[in-house]
């Protein structure tokens, strides 16, 4: 088939306005937008002005009204556990009406806040679509970080109830959430009130007298009295959700995303991109702490009408590498949605992809990698053994869904490796130089998006206007910086090559080498350091810190080095996969005392380097060359 790729980002970039209130028309509202775009309005403008709606409706209620109360919308499967539940559409909406009036009953109104700190079980999606039921904004903390993370979230969120679990589950380890909840309530300066708490058999906890309310408990007695909370109307303008993610400081940004223009983009890429019809079973293996959760697991397949699966478990290791296609034959998926690492894992145990040919995935159609740059070889190695077209496609927490991709919905165009393809409608991206112009194809340059964003992109982050621009806006007027740096080919395809800040992608997650440097920094014999990602086979990259000790610190480094990993994992959480710390003599500088972590992270990836120009003492990298090949680095 011809893809009409092509047609179709002609007639948005022709009629943008028209394009996505076309695209809204396919969703309900309770109130018609009075304008589809208000550039008036918010930082550069906002999406279907006037409109009111409810995206829990949207999502829930509708597909029960139009006949498919019956059909599967969640598929819990938790090999860790060894639990599997279906919830029809009918039952979600049991679960999701019952759990907003509980929430509802615990003073929870339409603009508050509620933090979710919850593992991969089925209440957490409950507890998402019940917030946006009665006009709450939610904002889900990964269970992978501390609660220092925690703490800082619950401070700029300002929740007025937590929902969270006794524990989640890695394989080999329960996590207890209760003491980190503890913790991060004790240290933040806002006071949370309520707490919810699901009790997992698998590790209960106690409950604070007052604080605290088992969510079963809850749940029984409300549905008991029959009570349930229906959709409440909110502009399409209110915020639905805030989601922390990295910036370069261990302050995280606060992604928000509105209700109406969130769900039309959603609800649109489920065919265009993804080609998945109604009815038919998507899954996106990641976690409801990311966005690929937030937009993948939760609103767009149910947005859809599809059945999504919320798997609790690993790629690899529970039980062995062909986890991901047993899932896919039980539960007859089409589309697959992962990140890159976790084919490297699975190549890794598996590398010749014989388990792929144990389980039947006639019903598989495509694979979708996003989350880091998918690698040709980790995508030659999915094709040759699933024998699907496999879509390398790029986005960002702040934008919700994909900037570039290959249009499986559209028609596929040809694959190009090392590409997460073209432009989607909606965004009009161009390669700039550090001053703002434009550099011919092929150049490797600064990517930006032309303002106006798409609906479903951020419009601002949470009360922090003037971060917003700051962060991204002033540097590029007229466009929304990435922060990814990358090139655009003759035909309009894109590279995404390295982050300009000091972002790492951590087996597909998204950490500040700044943040863990404020943390390394903090332990009492650190003088100085700098944290730097490396390379890392099945991660992608992994940091690396190095410090130089204050004067006159006799202890043994190996002693010193320990703790610092410790305080990253108590302090940011395991997920920063933080175990290498390097002790050096000194760091190399610029002459105006800048860190040379590029040229440090050249040496330890064995990349050509040169010395820099502006240097203060050349002999500095042969130091930190020797210290690395020491611990195996680099070699
Ligand atoms: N709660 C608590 N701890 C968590 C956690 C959670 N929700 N998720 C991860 N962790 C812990 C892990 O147990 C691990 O701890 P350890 O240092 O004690 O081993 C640490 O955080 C690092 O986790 P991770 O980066 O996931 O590494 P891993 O070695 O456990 O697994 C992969 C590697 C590739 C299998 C895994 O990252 C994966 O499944 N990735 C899939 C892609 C994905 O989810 N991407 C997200 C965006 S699409
Ligand atoms: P996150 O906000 O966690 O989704 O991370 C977004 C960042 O991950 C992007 O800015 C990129 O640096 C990187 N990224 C995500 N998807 C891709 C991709 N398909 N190709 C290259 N980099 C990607």
């Amino acid at each position: 088939m011809a893809s009409r790729y092509h047609d179709i980002y002609a007639r948005w970039k022709a009629d943008p306005e028209g394009f996505w209130a076309e695209a809204a028309s396919a969703l309900d509202w309770t109130k018609k937008w009075d304008k589809v775009f208000d550039a008036g309005q918010g930082v550069y403008g906002r999406w279907f002005v006037g409109g009111e709606t409810n995206t829990c409706a949207n999502a829930v209620d509708r597909h029960v009204a139009a006949g498919r109360g019956g059909q599967a919308a969640i598929i819990y499967d938790s090999p860790i556990t060894g639990k599997k539940k279906t919830y029809t559409y009918a039952e979600l909406k049991a679960e999701v009406e019952t759990f907003a009036a509980v929430i509802a009953d615990q003073g929870v109104a339409k603009g508050d806040r509620v933090i979710i700190y919850m593992p991969m079980v089925p209440e957490a999606a409950f507890a998402m679509l019940a917030c946006a039921r009665i006009g709450a904004i939610h904002s889900v903390v990964f269970g992978g970080f501390a609660a220092r993370e925690l703490a800082t979230r619950i401070d700029d969120a300002k929740p007025k109830l937590i929902v969270s679990a006794s524990c989640g589950l890695e394989p080999g380890r329960v996590v207890a959430y209760k003491p980190l909840l503890d913790e991060a309530i004790a240290t933040a300066s806002h006071k949370v009130e309520k707490c919810i708490v699901v009790q997992r058999d698998e590790q209960r906890c106690d409950l604070d007298a007052g604080r605290d309310v088992d969510y079963a408990e809850a749940m029984a007695a409300t549905k008991a009295a029959g009570r349930k909370a229906d959709p409440v109307p909110v502009a399409a303008t209110d915020p639905l959700y805030i989601l922390y993610t990295s910036g370069t400081t261990g302050q995280p940004k606060g992604v928000v995303r509105d209700n109406g223009g969130h769900m039309v983009a959603l609800h649109w890429t489920m065919h265009a991109m993804y080609g998945v019809e109604p009815g038919e079973v998507f899954w996106a293996a990641s976690d409801v702490g990311w966005v690929v959760g937030h937009s993948y697991i939760v609103y767009a397949p149910l947005l859809a009408g599809c059945t999504t699966i919320l798997y609790e478990g690993k790629p690899v290791g529970t039980p062995d590498a062909g986890a991901f296609w047993r899932v896919i034959e039980e539960h007859k998926v089409v589309v697959l949605f992962t990140a890159p690492t976790a084919f490297r894992a699975i190549k890794q145990r598996d590398p010749e992809g014989e388990l792929v040919g144990h389980y039947d995935l006639s019903k598989f159609r495509t694979l979708f990698l996003a989350g880091e740059r998918a690698d040709p070889d980790t995508i030659k190695w999915a094709e040759a053994r699933l024998r699907v077209p496999v879509i390398d496609h790029w986005w960002q927490t702040e934008t919700g869904w994909a900037i570039a991709g290959n249009p499986a919905g559209l028609g596929l165009l040809k694959v190009k490796y090392g590409s997460p393809a073209v432009a989607m409608p909606g965004y009009d991206i161009q390669v700039l130089d550090d001053a703002g112009h434009a550099v011919a194809p092929g150049t490797l340059g600064n990517v930006v998006v032309k303002l106006p964003l798409p609906p479903g992109s951020l419009p601002t982050l949470w009360n922090a206007d003037s971060r917003f621009r700051s962060a991204y806006l002033d540097e590029f007027p007229g466009y929304y910086k990435t922060a990814d740096a990358g090139l655009m080919d003759e035909d309009g395809y894109l590279f995404i090559m390295a982050r300009t800040d000091d972002i790492i992608n951590v087996a597909g997650h998204r950490l500040s080498t700044g943040g863990m440097e404020e943390v390394v920094a903090e332990h009492r014999d650190v003088a100085e350091c700098a944290v730097i990602g490396i390379h890392d086979d099945m991660k992608g990259q992994i940091p690396c810190g190095f410090i130089v000790l204050k004067h006159g610190v006799a202890r043994p480094t190996a002693e010193i080095e320990k703790e610092v990993v410790k305080l990253v994992r108590d302090r940011i959480g395991p997920v920063a996969a933080f175990k290498t710390v390097v002790t050096v003599n000194r760091l190399p500088k610029t002459r105006s005392g800048k860190i040379l972590r590029g040229t440090m992270q050249k040496i330890a990836d064995k990349e050509k380097w040169n010395m820099p120009a502006t240097i203060d003492d050349p002999a500095i990298l042969d130091e930190i060359g020797a210290m690395l090949k020491s611990r195996g680095i680099g070699v």
